[in-house]
């Protein structure tokens, strides 16, 4: 069975990596006091770029995630954000990264900065991927972000359309021909 859409690719694995080595020098500059730094990364749909990024990073870290579901597999979200898995560790007084895909709504990252702040960490920074600014409906902006995008349907490097195409290294416009 043929597909009935068309991926062109947006943002290439070259430009990623390049841009994944400029955000982890940042970090590196602003955590890099920290006895042990924990990534948090946003199941599933960052699962790609904290792999890439934890290899960036040259500092202690410990690598936790949250599954939070605000999608299901309809293209358009909902308000509604589901925490499917909570963290493995306390973060209380710890220095804490939470790492996402794409902010597009923002909802999904600013119920899970909401619901970590209550938990007593020094330190709570946010980095995404991408992020596509005029999508944003809750206050909420990641203090690093790799690529500000347009309002384009985007795939792959963890990002999926109906659960495929996460698999792609690089980030992909969906297009929907005819
Ligand atoms: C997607 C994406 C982000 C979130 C962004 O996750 O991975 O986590 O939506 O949307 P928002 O800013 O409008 O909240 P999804 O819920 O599709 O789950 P997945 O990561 O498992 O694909």
């Amino acid at each position: 069975m043929s597909k009935d859409y068309v991926i062109d690719e947006m943002i290439s694995a070259k430009a990623i990596a390049a841009r994944i080595e400029e955000l982890a020098r940042e970090i590196r500059g602003e955590f890099g006091d920290t006895p042990q730094l924990v990534l948090v990364g946003l199941l599933r749909g960052s699962f790609v770029f904290i792999a890439d990024l934890v290899r960036e990073l040259d500092l202690a870290v410990e690598v936790d995630f949250i599954e939070a579901s605000s999608y299901g597999d309809a293209m358009e979200s909902s308000r509604e954000v589901r925490i499917l898995k909570d963290l493995r560790s306390g973060i209380e007084g710890r220095d804490v990264l939470v790492v996402e895909d794409i902010v597009d709504t923002g909802h999904t990252l600013a119920h899970v900065i909401h619901m970590l702040k209550g938990r007593g960490p020094a330190r709570l920074k946010t980095i995404a991927l991408l992020d596509k600014p005029t999508r944003r409906e809750a206050d909420v902006k990641a203090d690093w972000i790799g690529f500000s995008i347009p309002d384009e349907f985007v795939v792959g490097y963890g990002i999926d359309y109906a659960q495929r195409n996460r698999n792609l290294p690089f980030i992909g416009k969906v297009r929907f021909p005819g």
